[in-house]
């Protein structure tokens, strides 16, 4: 949301990306360590108040960025034969919340790297621009169309 009645008010950028689970290295953690890594207890999903610095949730936490970092996700599990895991799926109203999290996932910031990259790595991925509605249509202004 810009306000400036420009094509690009109502718009969203969207980040996809396509991750593959190490399944074998995620079953040889204890418990503990997969309830870490995510910083939520797997058996009740409870938020974990002591997560370690290096937990996902805590990696990514949106409102501990400058500017708070929000984005709407809407990722998919995938499975294909033994292979599998997740369709990383991310809308905002640009790209910068996207890749301070992520930025701050790969420890560019602090030297800790988020623990999700112990049994999963992203293998691709690619950007999107989606226009916003203008009545019934797709408003595609900003395109100069
Ligand atoms: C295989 C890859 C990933 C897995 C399995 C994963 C899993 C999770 C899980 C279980 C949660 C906690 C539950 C929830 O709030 O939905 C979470 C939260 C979150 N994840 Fe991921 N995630 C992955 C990749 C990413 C990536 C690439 C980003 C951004 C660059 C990201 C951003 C977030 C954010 C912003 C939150 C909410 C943090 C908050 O509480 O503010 N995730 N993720």
């Amino acid at each position: 949301m810009r306000g400036q009645d420009d094509g690009m008010d109502g718009s969203s950028f969207v980040a996809v990306q396509l991750w593959v689970h190490d399944f074998k290295a995620f079953r040889a953690m204890s418990s503990q360590d997969q309830d870490n890594a995510i910083g939520r207890r797997k058996s009740d999903n409870e938020e974990l108040a002591d997560a370690p610095e290096s937990s996902h949730v805590k990696r990514t936490a949106q409102e501990s960025f400058e500017p708070q970092a929000f984005v709407l996700r809407r990722s998919m599990p995938w499975s294909e034969g033994m292979r599998g895991g997740l369709i990383f799926v991310a809308f905002g109203r640009s790209l910068d919340a996207f890749e301070a999290q992520l930025k701050r996932m790969v420890g560019a910031e602090d030297g800790i790297t988020d623990a999700l990259f112990r049994f999963t790595l992203p293998v691709s991925g690619s950007y999107f621009w989606c226009p916003p509605m203008r009545g019934d249509k797709l408003d595609l202004r900003a395109l100069g169309i």
